[in-house]
């Protein structure tokens, strides 16, 4: 069976891993610092937080905006539910808008036309890794005051069209490294601060709010265990150090299936790339002809070996956010529609050109010939 995900694990991670191990510094050791250095280097920015989860990122990114409880922060239905979540960590409403229809990014115009009194913050998401409209979102934000934090756990090796790199424009900026990510350190994130000032305070909180001399006399505000460990660090920087072949990897794979599926009536592919702005490749998602069976094209490909998935549901329509918030159908047409008919395909660096061809064979077929 071809697997969704692989992650990349060579001799170069089980020796930094090993070593760290056997170092006996498991947690808040020197891994720590070199891969956060490593990484801010890699954005071409200064003031990187590691921690242990992407989710873990953004709730310690809002706060350090400035979330309060009983605010509106608004955000995209279609992303990984962690996005919307955080906002409930604070007591604040997430509030959703429509998507683009080609990036599948939230759109900025219906962001702008959701704003009201109650707005404090925007949460935009470069979903699949596909830039979002950040200089409409940092206009918007500059006009209205309002904090802004960008969701780049999907971007990584993303670019804007005017130079800069997703996640390093100067906002607060979450990443992840979860097993399916471009970088993996298992489980793992890390908050984009744009300064010395904001990375103590994040630091400070992802490690029980001890005070910046990180002493144990002292806990001067409210903390979390949000810490992530000297292995997932020394796993991180092995990673780091082939990030690029990683990536042109992705980049490989992509490219193999927009050659392999051009053309199939009704399959919409990811989009490409426009205007300058170049996608940090994650995962590969089409859009099933409409009215396909999905679940039935997902239990076919698997007979012809091929492991697919449902990627991503509305975040609205979730159960818990039907019940907590009164969501209902037909509310975000465009992200429902796109919902309805997305399929993750096989997607990772090491996949082979053979591999890639039985994937499109068997999609192919299973448009052509539905079950
Ligand atoms: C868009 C988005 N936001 C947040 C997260 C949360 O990251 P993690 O799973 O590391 O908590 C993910 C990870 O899958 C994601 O894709």
């Amino acid at each position: 069976m071809i697997p969704l995900a692989r992650p990349v694990i060579g001799a170069r991670e089980e020796e930094l891993v090993l070593e760290t191990l056997r170092s006996g510094r498991l947690s808040l050791g020197p891994r720590l610092g070199e891969f956060e250095s490593g990484f801010a280097s890699r954005l071409g920015t200064e003031h990187v937080s590691a921690v242990s989860s992407g989710t873990a990122g953004l709730h310690l990114a809002i706060r350090e905006a400035g979330v309060e409880r009983g605010d509106d922060v608004i955000t995209t239905p279609f992303s990984f539910v962690a996005s919307a979540n955080c906002a409930l960590y604070e007591g604040a409403r997430p509030v959703f808008c429509d998507i683009d229809p080609r990036t599948l990014n939230i759109s900025a115009e219906a962001a702008a036309a959701a704003v009201t009194d109650r707005t404090t913050g925007l949460l935009p998401v470069h979903i699949f890794g596909y830039p979002a409209d950040m200089p409409a979102f940092e206009r918007l934000a500059a006009d209205r005051a309002l904090w802004l934090v960008e969701d780049a756990c999907e971007a990584l090796g993303g670019a804007h069209a005017d130079g800069s790199t997703v996640g390093a424009r100067g906002n607060l900026s979450v990443f992840a490294f979860y097993a399916n990510k471009q970088l993996t350190t298992g489980e793992g994130g890390a908050v984009v601060c744009p300064s010395a000032e904001g990375k103590e305070r994040i630091d400070s909180e992802r490690n029980q709010g001890r005070a910046p001399d990180m002493g144990w006399l002292d806990h001067d505000r409210l903390g979390f265990n949000y810490r992530i460990d000297d292995l997932s660090c020394a796993l991180g920087v092995a990673q780091l150090e082939r990030l690029d072949e990683m990536l042109a990897g992705r980049a490989r794979v992509a490219a193999l299936y927009g050659e392999g599926l051009a053309g199939v009536e009704g399959l919409a592919l990811p989009c490409a790339d426009e205007g300058g702005d170049r996608r940090g490749w994650f995962v590969y998602v089409v859009q099933l002809p409409p009215g396909l069976d999905r679940d039935a094209a997902v239990v076919a490909m698997r007979e012809r070996g091929v492991d697919t998935k449902l990627y991503l549901s509305a975040i609205h329509l979730f159960s818990f956010y039907r019940e907590r918030f009164g969501h209902r159908e037909g509310e975000f047409p465009v992200c429902e529609g796109v919902a309805s008919r997305s399929l993750a395909l096989p997607f990772f660096p090491e996949l082979t050109d053979a591999e890639v061809e039985q994937v499109v064979e068997a999609l192919r077929a299973v448009i052509d010939r539905p079950a």
